[in-house]
């Protein structure tokens, strides 16, 4: 009798390496997290952060390593199939909200759905739920810019969850935020994960966002470290 397998890790990279114009900006990057978990970034601007993001969504090739995410090899992946794992198993949320300025709210938070191929109205309905978990209940026909910056962050926040992935990429997202909204934003992404049980992998400057990590990891030439000096 075998034991039932044990779902496979959100992230997995292995000696992950990435030149740019025959620079190498990550070399030899190791990472491995754990379903539901949530670890944040933090390193120098030019640190290659973003990029590594990119890795791990299959947006770019790797140029040595691997990288699987929920048990798939996404660097193994041409970039069609890399689109389509993506747009199934992960979500993004970016500093700039990228909410398209000609949808209304539900049907910017509809676009992963419609693009997994739901039906248009029951992705509209599961939008507008997804937006009231957000605390935007009645704002579902609201145009972006009618939102404040706060609101925008939260639609975009029920866009990078309504499809339920595995695992939800953020690069710096409370950055065009006030203290105050950070604050609300970061609360409301750690229980929505709490709740979805996907996994996080933020990249932050900032302490407060870092403090709903489990784990802090600092990218620098070295590769992946754990840094607790961020600690608030
Ligand atoms: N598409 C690209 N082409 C060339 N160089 C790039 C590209 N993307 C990033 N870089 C370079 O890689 C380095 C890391 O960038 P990035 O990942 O954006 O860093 P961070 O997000 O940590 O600020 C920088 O030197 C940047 O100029
Ligand atoms: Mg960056």
């Amino acid at each position: 009798m075998s034991l039932p397998a044990s779902p496979a890790p959100a992230v997995e990279l292995i000696g992950v390496r990435k030149t740019f114009a025959g620079r190498a900006v990550l070399d030899g990057v190791d990472l491995n997290v754990r379903r539901g978990e949530r670890v944040a970034l933090l390193g120098e601007s030019g640190s290659g952060k973003s990029t590594l993001l990119h890795l791990i969504a299959g947006l770019e090739p790797v140029d040595a390593g691997m990288v699987r995410v929920a048990g798939t090899e996404v660097s193994a992946l041409d970039a069609d199939a890399a689109a389509s794992f993506r747009r199934s198993a992960i979500g993004f949320v970016f500093q700039a909200f990228h909410l398209l300025p000609h949808l209304d709210a539900a049907r910017n938070v509809a676009v992963p759905l419609l693009l997994n191929g739901v039906a248009a109205p029951a992705a509209l309905e599961r939008a507008t739920a997804m937006l009231a978990r957000v605390g935007l209940a009645g704002r579902a026909s609201a145009w972006p810019r009618e939102l404040s910056g706060g609101e925008q962050q939260r639609v975009a926040l029920a866009r990078a969850l309504v499809h339920a992935p595995a695992l939800v990429l953020a690069d710096e997202p409370t950055g065009n935020l006030d203290p105050s909204t950070a604050a609300q934003a970061l609360a409301l992404i750690a229980g929505a994960l709490e709740s979805s049980g996907a996994a996080l992998v933020l990249v932050t400057h900032s302490a407060q966002a870092a403090a709903i990590a489990h784990r802090r990891l600092r990218l620098d030439a070295r590769g992946l470290r754990p840094d607790d000096a961020t600690l608030p």
